[in-house]
């Protein structure tokens, strides 16, 4: 019997929904936090595959989700070509800023392989671990979601250096995304090689582009990689998230190739579903902050979505990561209006 998860992303509707949420291993949980202590800061624990193994199984003891998703994060990329990157306390994601070819000449491809090697043995001591009712996610950033946080040097609101870099200095910008491209080939064909079942690629900021840009930094470095992947891994299934892009979601997962597409909590499903192609999978998209509150708020956003995505190919998920507020006893509320259908 082929897996919920992989039956939906072949296109086919499977009810209740299958769910899993981003970000469910995290600080919502004491569990997590007893281990994120013990492992002291962020990257060591990323790189502890016993601990990361670990920890990406908590939610699943929990709650028995029906995906498992490799706990490491999207910048651990940059961090295996050799770019300084480090998460401060309260602040997040710190790195060196890249703004010039000074910047990209300090990238090493060469080193990813070698780097990204306590990921790979996470991958396979979680599968190792899981049993058949779990399947396990890999993923890795989009190239442009990378090179926000590169470029900016951490988080930022506006990203007007790197909006501004793709306006006036493309060819820069090209070198770049195709730096991260494929190095994120490699990095997912290896994460499929250890045991990923299903591919995410986390475009957190496609949004912040316009429609031409778009096209050129988002679908056309997904197309490259979904079609690189499918050369080595032909029957896995890759889902992208290209959050903020509103009415581009659909046709970009077309463009590239997808087998699914994650909406974000803006997106009206009831809307956005008749702009995905039948076949391609959906995903999303409840309010993390619905779960915050739990109750009345709670079932009705739950209801909301499950009423849209009736009779078509979805996976249960949020809209975004979950925060450290959620209570923990909201997810299985959640987990139990979802699995009544
Ligand atoms: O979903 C999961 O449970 C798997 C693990 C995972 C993490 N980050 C763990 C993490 C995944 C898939 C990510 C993806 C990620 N990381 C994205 C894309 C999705 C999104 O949220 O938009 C982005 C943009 C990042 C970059 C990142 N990592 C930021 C901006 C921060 C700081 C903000 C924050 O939430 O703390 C992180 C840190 C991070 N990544 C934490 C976790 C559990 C918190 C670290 C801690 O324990 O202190």
């Amino acid at each position: 019997m082929t897996h919920p998860v992989l039956r939906v992303l072949a296109g086919h509707e499977v009810w209740p929904p299958p769910m899993w949420l981003m970000r469910q291993a995290g600080r919502y949980l004491p569990e997590y936090r007893k281990i994120r202590a013990e492992a002291g800061d962020f990257i060591a624990l990323c790189t502890a595959p016993k601990l990361a193994a670990e920890v990406t199984l908590q939610p699943i003891r929990r709650y028995g989700f029906d995906a498992a998703i490799l706990f490491s994060d999207i910048l651990i990329l940059p961090w295996a070509l050799g770019y300084g990157l480090q998460f401060k306390e309260g602040e997040g994601p710190v790195l060196p800023r890249l703004e010039d070819e000074a910047g990209l000449a300090t990238l090493d491809p060469g080193r990813v392989a070698g780097a990204v090697e306590p990921i790979l043995e996470t991958v396979r001591r979680c599968r190792e671990q899981l049993g058949p009712e779990t399947v396990l996610i890999g993923f890795a950033g989009g190239p442009f979601t990378v090179a926000c946080y590169m470029v900016e040097g951490g988080g930022s609101k506006e990203h007007a250096r790197v909006r501004t870099m793709a306006q006036a200095q493309p060819e820069l910008m090209d070198r770049l995304i195709g730096i991260l491209t494929e190095s994120t080939i490699e990095y997912l064909s290896a994460q499929a090689d250890a045991g990923a079942q299903v591919l995410k690629i986390f475009d957190s900021w496609a949004g912040v582009l316009s429609p031409r840009l778009f096209e050129r930094y988002v679908t056309a470095p997904t197309t490259r990689i979904v079609q690189a992947l499918k050369q080595r891994h032909p029957e896995i299934p890759i889902i992208g998230f290209p959050r903020l892009s509103g009415l581009g979601a659909g046709r970009y997962a077309q463009a590239a190739g997808l087998q699914g597409v994650a909406f974000d909590t803006g997106a009206d499903l009831t809307v956005a579903l008749g702009l995905v192609p039948a076949g391609i999978a959906t995903q999303g998209n409840l309010d993390p902050m619905a779960l915050v509150a739990g109750g009345a708020a709670l079932e009705a956003e739950t209801r909301v979505i499950l009423t849209a995505v009736r009779g078509k190919p979805h996976i249960f998920n949020l809209g975004h990561g979950i925060v450290p507020q959620t209570p923990p006893e909201h997810v299985a509320e959640l987990v139990r209006h979802v699995r009544q259908g």
